[in-house]
């Protein structure tokens, strides 16, 4: 019999799976931090690619430090012709996240795997994923729809440059701003789903493009990245403020989740939601409330009085959708644009792990049978 040595929890529920320095949260008071810093300080003061460097390399980086940060990302911003044509056969109906999992995947043919002790080979390795990712998220949109992938734009920043790649059209200012935040957001968060498939992957040595594929693949599920998704289509099924409480009162009386709310970590408001709202509220208010607005906020009226003393609130999904849909962003794509910006967490702790390697392989607890008798075919 195998020994265990701790109580088995489903889904490794409160089990340390490693030690990080690289983001904190405290659930009950509601406090996300990346490396010590809060996440109102970065969304206030920083950039998405300054988070990403933060997370990264451990430390916020000087004037001349970001400005070569960005200046590399900037120039590996292109894909390879053959990458485009590997992406051009993928059926127009594919889900973005399968699309985008096969490209990340495929970044793994074209650049020779080294030896993962070589600084200059994980620097690379970096940017290359944190430059390619949010083109390879766009081109595919573009291709889908039978057109050539927009080239990026040397005038425009990570996230402006995004979205227009997206939308062939330059944001306004606040628009880009708005989004940038948006990925800031999102760009770690402790232990999750994806980010422990990246450091399972990683403990293998495989090549980064792998850890990242993983990732992706990982996030893609509806009780993960595919959550925002969820809520705009829960939306679109209440359809007006009427029908808010009715549809909860439904879905509460059937014991199913109500997509957006909830979470593994937070029992109060996700600091993340807190940020998002105020950002969708000056979205709204420059460029007009709409309907899925009212019917949020009432949405999250009822269930704080209903489920508030379950430690069930709006998570980061809740109000991420609204912004991107009113960004003009298909919803398709919420969950790629969550990987754009985890790519920065999961490259973290990639590092992180390599630092301290074992690779994972945890035990279980066998439920099965011993010395079963193998039965011929003809008796079964
Ligand atoms: N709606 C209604 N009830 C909920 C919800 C919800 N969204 N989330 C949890 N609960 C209830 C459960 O029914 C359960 O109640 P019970 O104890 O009376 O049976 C209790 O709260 C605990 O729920 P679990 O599912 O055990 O909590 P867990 O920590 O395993 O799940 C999860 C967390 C997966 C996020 C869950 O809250 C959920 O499915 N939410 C909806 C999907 C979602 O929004 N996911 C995005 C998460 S954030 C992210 O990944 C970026």
């Amino acid at each position: 019999m195998t020994a265990t040595f701790c109580e088995y929890k489903p889904g490794l529920e409160g089990i340390p799976a490693t030690k990080s320095s690289i983001s904190f949260v405290d659930g009950q008071k509601g406090i996300l931090e990346y490396r010590g810093i809060a996440i109102e300080e970065l969304t206030k003061q920083g950039s998405f690619l300054e988070t990403a460097y933060l997370l990264i390399w451990g430390k916020l980086p000087s004037e001349q430090q970001l400005k070569e940060f960005q200046n590399d990302i900037l120039y590996h911003r292109r894909i390879k012709y053959r990458i485009r044509d590997m992406m051009k056969c993928c059926p127009e109906t594919a889900h973005p996240m399968d699309a985008l999992q096969t490209s990340a995947a495929a970044l793994g043919l074209f650049y020779a795997r080294r030896a993962l002790d070589d600084p200059e080979y994980i620097r690379k390795a970096v940017v290359r994923i944190l430059a390619k990712i949010p083109t390879m998220v766009a081109a595919f949109h573009q291709m889908r729809r039978g057109n050539d992938a927009i080239t990026p734009n040397d005038n425009l920043d990570y996230a402006a440059n995004f979205l227009y790649m997206l939308t062939e059209r330059e944001p306004h200012p606040l628009e880009a701003q708005i989004f940038d935040v948006c990925l800031t957001l999102h760009a770690e968060h402790t232990i999750n789903a994806s980010t422990f498939s990246a450091m399972v992957t990683a403990s293998t040595l495989t090549d980064p493009y792998a850890v990242v594929a993983s990732a992706v693949g990982t996030l893609a599920g509806p009780l993960h990245g595919g959550a925002n998704e969820e809520v705009l289509l829960m939306l679109e099924n209440i359809d007006s403020l009427e029908n808010v409480e009715p549809f909860v009162q439904n879905l509460i009386a059937n014991k199913q989740k109500i997509m957006g709310f909830g979470h593994r970590v937070y029992k109060v408001k996700d600091p993340r939601a807190r940020i998002l709202q105020g950002l969708a509220e000056k979205l709204f208010d420059q460029t007009g409330h709409d309907r899925y607005y009212e019917m949020a906020v009432e949405l999250e009226r009822i269930i704080e009085g209903k489920l508030g003393q379950k430690g069930i609130y709006p998570n980061v999904d809740f109000y991420s959708g609204l912004v991107y849909r009113k960004l003009g962003i298909p919803s398709d794509l919420f969950t790629p644009i969550f990987a754009i910006a985890r790519v920065a967490g999961w490259l973290a702790h990639w590092k992180e792990q390599l630092a301290v390697n074992r690779i994972f392989r945890p035990t279980q607890i066998y439920t099965g049978e011993h010395n079963a008798p193998y039965i011929p075919m003809e008796e079964r």
